[in-house]
């Protein structure tokens, strides 16, 4: 028997706030696929940073600690959870502190690296949606199931603050688009799906339309 992965993945891309995570959601429950949320990740390790006490903008110090810590991804009822040094952050992962430093240390190239590994393994377990901003760039470049899913910013602020969220969006996009490694931007063969003025089950039902339209098929 081969070695080679026989398992799928649907890459979904896009702005903090543009429907992307309710929309790989849904994706996941509706066709069976494990649901990566790949911003927990950077998210548990900006968390450790603030936990610690470590100044975010200092790379060489989150470097080293990064290298003391045990991050590890498991698979619980369906979606991906991560666990620094064993503990589960769970709802701190989105509290405001961790929002304000997250995309500084999601542009340092070791936090990416580390985390790269661990985004891949998961196609060992099953097909899967990943979302984040380099799915389909850099994670995942091989996939033809592809999508940047994206929403006016002024849709994406108010998206937020009626989840009762403190989140400078329109900087964090800025940060993450900026930065040198991996930044976010759609990849040139990725559908691009403007959610602005739809409802997540018409977005959801697109990109189902697109992924049979590229070949995929229910297993
Ligand atoms: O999806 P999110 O808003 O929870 O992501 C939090 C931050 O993590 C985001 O501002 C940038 C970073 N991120 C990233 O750089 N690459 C990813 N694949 C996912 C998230």
């Amino acid at each position: 028997m081969s070695s080679e992965t026989i398992y799928r993945a649907i890459a979904i891309d896009g702005p903090a706030a543009s429907g992307k995570s309710t929309v790989a959601k849904q994706l996941a429950k509706q066709l069976g696929l494990i649901m990566v949320n790949s911003g927990a990740m950077y998210r548990a390790i900006a968390w450790k940073v603030k936990q610690e006490g470590i100044d975010p903008q200092k790379n060489t110090l989150v470097e080293a600690s990064l290298e003391k810590w045990d991050l590890s991804c498991e698979v619980v009822d369906g979606a991906s959870v991560i666990l620094v040094n064993g503990v589960n952050p769970g709802d701190a992962l989105r509290e405001k502190e961790v929002n304000a430093i997250v995309s500084t240390i999601a542009a340092i190239p070791k936090v990416r690296d580390c985390l790269l590994s661990k985004q891949r393994e998961f196609l060992h377990i099953g097909d899967l949606v990943m979302e984040g901003r380099d799915i389909g760039t850099v994670i995942f470049p091989n996939t033809p199931y592809k999508f940047f899913i994206t929403a006016s910013e002024k849709v994406r602020a108010s998206r937020r603050s009626a989840e009762g969220l403190t989140d400078q969006v329109a900087e964090r996009d800025r940060q993450d688009s900026q930065r040198k490694t991996a930044p976010l931007r759609a990849a040139e063969d990725a559908v691009v799906i403007d959610s602005s003025e739809m409802t997540i089950s018409e977005v959801v039902d697109t990109v189902k339309a697109k992924l049979k339209e590229r070949g995929w098929e229910q297993r």
